[in-house]
């Protein structure tokens, strides 16, 4: 059994954690990129399928290459980040099943069915995404999560010699500065979209 995190932690994760737009001028290291992974692979998947790839854009060739491929204003977020990560999905996640959940045949509820496998990379690669943001926050890094680019030609840029293999969305990552943020957006309370039934 856990007890609650302290209000310190809860402030790190949520509370004070924001979407940066630029980033301090302060190295982040590869052993941290292996930090984030080590924690949100922990974050559950259904049938443990994992099926999120990740690309980690460190190199000023790899920002580049994908700031072309981004809208303008997130160009200029890419290229001045110490890192931007593409989380990607792989729509053939399912050859890893036996591997990866090797209690069931589970491979075989997805070969033959490419919907089902496209909804459940999608909707697995975004949970991945947000325990990407969530373990960034708690390793005291931030990140700024971004739409804003061309699927396709990423997935042509990066992602030729692996057509299963599709983005879904990319993040800056760094020490977030401050003064590239707006005030926090409002974020409603429980009886605005909640109702328990
Ligand atoms: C999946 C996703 C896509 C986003 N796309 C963009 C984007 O293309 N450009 C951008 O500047 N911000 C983008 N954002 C940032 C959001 O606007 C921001 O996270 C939200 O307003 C909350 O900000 P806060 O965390 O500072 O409260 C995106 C966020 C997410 C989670």
């Amino acid at each position: 059994m856990s007890e609650p995190l302290a209000d310190s932690a809860l402030d790190q994760l949520f509370r004070a954690a924001r979407t940066y737009n630029f980033y301090l001028d302060r190295p982040v290291l590869e052993d941290q990129l292996r930090a984030i992974w080590d924690l949100m692979k922990y974050g559950p998947t259904s049938a443990n399928s994992l099926p999120a790839r990740i690309v980690w854009c460190v190199s000023d060739a790899a920002k580049q290459k994908l700031a072309a491929l981004a809208m303008p204003a997130n160009a200029e977020k890419i290229l001045k980040a110490p890192v931007t990560a593409i989380i990607a999905m792989d729509h053939e996640f399912y050859e890893h099943l036996p591997e990866l959940f090797p209690h069931t045949d589970a491979r075989s509820w997805f070969v033959g069915n490419a919907a089902l496998a496209q909804t459940t990379a999608f909707r697995n690669a975004s949970l991945q995404g947000a325990y990407f943001i969530m373990a960034a926050r708690a390793l005291g890094l931030d990140t700024g999560p971004m739409s804003g680019f061309d699927n396709a030609g990423v997935d042509a840029a990066f992602f030729a010699d692996t057509p299963n293999v599709k983005s879904n969305f990319i993040a800056t990552l760094g020490y977030g500065d401050p003064a590239s943020i707006f005030e926090r957006s409002p974020r409603p309370d429980f009886g605005r979209f909640n109702r328990i039934a």
